[in-house]
């Protein structure tokens, strides 16, 4: 049998399971208690009835939530953007042509120092209470670098997404059709044995929305399941192509018509907001509230990536949800656990009950409510990962 682990005291424990707590979809339970069985978790209650242990740990009445599932990141690069940055904050547009920076220091780059890199940002993720992440090749964008893209991801994530239909890149500058021909081919054929997921970023800029379908055709018939960068810069053709293809997520999806809120509602496309992007490019923010309101699942997610949102932090994304996006503070918890669940298929996590796994996070505070309430402040103290202590 494994040891196990018993979580008492705490404050106000979110499952996301509202059959197990007062009623509301984050299925609170108030003083609470929650046992862990090896990686996952066991029991969960009052804590006055809770089970004996191995181990007892007192949470001194502070918050406990599911880890965060960040189900949208861009953490396989070199180098950064900082000139980008701050001539943004003197008032230049953001444009998807920064990309291109980022690929030449990325390939530039030796193997070594992207995984180090990658581990350093998957760090400074799970110190704030990520224990669940997707990421994404799409800095490479030659046959070799987004094999060795996907491949260095693998060690660390089952979540990985093979984004080569980031951006035409300068070397086919003059023959797009020849990239797509690339990404749907020879480079699909490296990258899929080390992926879940196909993406492509369509958007005036990066590819159409024939070339879209293209990409993500060929990465379904590779056994890779769709997701789209969708509606960020502008209208397009994303949302509904992505709620067509029966894409695990639509992402971004910042500029929507009333077409594409309703196909998202009928269809089973999660929309993935990303509202870290929205703040580091000065631009309009994605409406949750419509989105929620028209019976959307809604994800919210970092989109960590060194142009358009450099930051790692699920609680940061959280509190701009709240403030500008319209979402309550217990929508955008949920959005960021059992949303990003959803976003990646992914039942076992984003909830704390029996038989999930055992990923989550203690706050110095009473409630959740105050990831939003206290922003930039650290408030993540502890952090379980497939029932071990990994903060
Ligand atoms: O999700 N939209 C496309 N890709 C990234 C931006 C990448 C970059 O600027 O380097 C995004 O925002
Ligand atoms: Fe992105």
């Amino acid at each position: 049998m494994s040891t196990t682990t018993l979580i008492t005291d705490i404050g106000s424990l979110v499952t996301n399971d509202p059959a197990l707590g007062d009623g509301s979809p984050l299925g609170l339970v108030r003083d609470a208690a929650l046992l862990i069985e090896g990686e996952t978790v066991a029991w969960v209650g009052p804590a006055r009835s809770a089970p004996a242990a191995d181990t007892v740990r007192d949470a001194g009445g502070r918050a406990a939530i599911p880890g965060f599932v960040d189900s949208h990141s861009h953490l396989l690069f070199a180098g950064d953007r900082t000139e980008e940055f701050n001539a943004r904050m003197s008032g230049r547009r953001y444009e998807a042509g920064g990309i291109r920076t980022t690929v030449a220091a990325t390939r530039a780059a030796s193997d070594a120092a992207l995984e180090a890199n990658l581990l350093r940002h998957l760090g400074e993720a799970l110190r704030q209470g990520t224990t669940t992440f997707e990421t994404k090749s799409g800095y490479g964008l030659t046959v070799h670098d987004e094999a060795r893209a996907v491949e260095i991801a693998a060690r660390h994530t089952e979540e990985v997404t093979y984004l080569g239909a980031h951006i035409v890149p300068p070397d086919f500058a003059d023959d797009p059709a020849g990239y797509v021909a690339l990404v749907t081919g020879e480079m699909l054929d490296a990258c899929a044995p080390h992926a879940r997921w196909v993406d492509v970023f369509c958007e005036k800029g990066a590819f159409d929305g024939d070339q879209a379908r293209a990409v993500l055709t060929a990465g379904r018939a590779k056994g890779l399941t769709p997701r789209v960068h969708a509606n960020q810069l502008g209208y397009g053709p994303g949302v509904q192509l992505a709620v067509e293809l029966q894409a695990a997520s639509a992402d971004h999806c910042t500029h929507l018509t009333d077409a594409d809120v309703d196909a998202l509602a009928s269809g089973s496309t999660v929309a993935t907001l990303l509202p870290g992007a929205e703040f580091s490019t000065r631009a309009e923010w994605p409406d949750a509230r419509r989105l929620l309101d028209a019976g959307v699942t809604v994800a919210l997610s970092t989109d960590c990536n060194p142009g358009s949102s450099f930051t790692s932090s699920m609680p940061f994304c959280l509190a701009l949800a709240v403030r500008d996006m319209g979402m309550t503070p217990d929508e955008a918890l949920w959005s960021a656990t059992a949303g990003g669940a959803a976003a990646l298929r992914r039942t076992d996590i984003g909830r704390l009950t029996p038989g999930s796994r055992a990923d989550l996070a203690l706050l110095d505070a009473p409630s959740h409510v105050h990831l939003a309430y206290r922003p930039g402040v650290p408030l993540v103290t502890d952090v379980w990962r497939r029932g071990r202590g990994a903060v």
